[in-house]
């Protein structure tokens, strides 16, 4: 086969990125290694910025989510069951829209058979050949070998995938920080437990109480490594997540069975660059934040629209600038997200090892974002997106 951009990988970096490419006529070839049923069985998190919202509406594919989606203010920070409000749009004038990754996913899925894009499911065995030179991808799907040449590879197959490893390892500069704990997150029919999201730090360990619509719930708690989710009934679940959540909201919560329950260690990391060659890394394939702030798919759709620029000049006028400096100006997004999600992180979770100053500067953190309007602007303008 023949494509301008070979896309390896088609959760929501690969998807959202053949959906611009054909849509400003660059063809484009997904590879990817499950079925669609599996990768929309993934539940992830639900918290879309403005910028991520306009791709998807750029693409074709907002429709159900300006339908669907709600768009939410602020959110409530709480600290050991006292707790306070974040008015994103008073003090950024932004907003974030909650619509679930499963849900954008779908909606990408659908936009792209709509255009009739070409996505090759079940593929096994991808190798990038020749990043340096004229690359290929050769595969394997149902027993037979393909391949695809193209002028560039997109790598959007996450953590685990095979692009980041292309890059000569003597050229990669890897940046990882493991946290010691991991989120216990379950899905239930219930109503949402406010209109907005709460963040809980309290000294059982952080809680985090959100939503995917208004009778679908998404809850968290900071749980041990040691943990796995059968170590956890739904009682046991519904019982801790509502000691750490503030009274007044634990009277209210509307407990019910759980339909997904799963536990997600938590972890920051980026490999530098995010281009060698012909190839660009995108999304998860390049870095991982921990959920906190909601920054993963965020920082996927941020990357996605750097790459679409970049090689929109390329095939417009030939002019290579665009994609020489996506890496550089990805790499700029994406440390500033990595930078708040990991302050987030540190400043809601309670850490093992931690001293007794360490929770004092915890304490003060929230203090300063409840009294202050500037850090609780700085903290809006990170949650709801730095602008493109
Ligand atoms: N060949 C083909 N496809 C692959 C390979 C491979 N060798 N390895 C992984 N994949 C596929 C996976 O099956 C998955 O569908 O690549 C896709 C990568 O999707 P994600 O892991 O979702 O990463 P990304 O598209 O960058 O989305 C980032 O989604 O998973 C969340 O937390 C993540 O919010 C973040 C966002
Ligand atoms: C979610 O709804 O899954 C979610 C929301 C906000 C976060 C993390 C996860 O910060």
């Amino acid at each position: 086969m023949r494509a301008q951009v070979a896309i390896i990988g088609g959760g929501p970096s690969g998807l959202l990125l053949s959906q611009l490419l054909n849509k400003a006529g660059i063809a484009t070839v997904v590879l990817e290694r499950k079925g669609r049923e599996h990768v929309l069985s993934r539940i992830r998190a639900g918290v879309l910025e403005t910028g991520a919202a306009d791709l998807l509406r750029e693409a074709g594919a907002g429709t159900r989510m300006d339908r669907e989606g709600v768009l939410h203010d602020g959110c409530h920070l709480s600290s050991n069951g006292r707790m306070f409000h974040v008015d994103f749009k008073q003090a950024c004038g932004r907003q974030v829209m909650v619509y679930g990754q499963t849900e954008v996913t779908r909606d990408l899925y659908e936009a792209q058979d709509a255009i009739g894009a070409t996505i090759l499911h079940d593929v096994e065995d991808v190798v990038l050949h020749d990043l340096t030179g004229t690359p290929h991808v050769t595969f394997m799907r149902n027993g037979v070998a393909g391949r695809i040449d193209c002028d560039f590879i997109a790598g959007c197959d996450g953590f685990h995938g095979v692009s980041r490893r292309a890059i000569p390892e003597d050229r990669r500069r890897e940046f990882e920080k493991v946290y010691p704990f991991g989120w216990l997150g379950i899905l239930s029919r219930t109503p949402p437990v406010d209109a907005e999201l709460i963040y809980a730090s309290h000294d059982r360990g952080f809680a985090l109480a959100s939503m995917r619509s208004a009778v679908l719930s998404r809850h968290y708690i900071q749980v041990p490594l040691t943990d796995r989710p059968e170590d956890w009934t739904d009682e046991a679940f519904w019982d801790e997540f509502r000691l750490r959540l503030p009274p007044e909201v634990a009277a209210r919560l509307v407990t019910g069975p759980s339909i997904e329950k799963s536990i997600a260690p938590l972890r920051s990391f980026v490999s530098e660059p995010m281009r060698w060659g012909k190839l660009f890394l995108c999304g998860d394939a390049a870095h991982i934040v921990p959920p906190t702030g909601a920054k993963g798919l965020n920082l996927a759709a941020s990357d996605v629209h750097y790459l679409v620029e970049g090689l929109r000049g390329f095939y417009a006028n030939g002019q290579s600038d665009g994609v020489d400096a996506y890496s550089d100006r990805a790499l700029a997004r994406v440390w500033q997200a990595m930078r708040f999600s990991w302050s987030l992180t540190t400043m809601m979770h309670r850490f093992p090892d931690a001293s007794a100053y360490d929770r004092r500067m915890q304490d003060t953190d929230l203090a300063q974002i409840e009294r202050s309007d500037t850090a609780r602007r700085l903290m809006a303008e990170n949650y709801t997106g730095l602008p493109y």
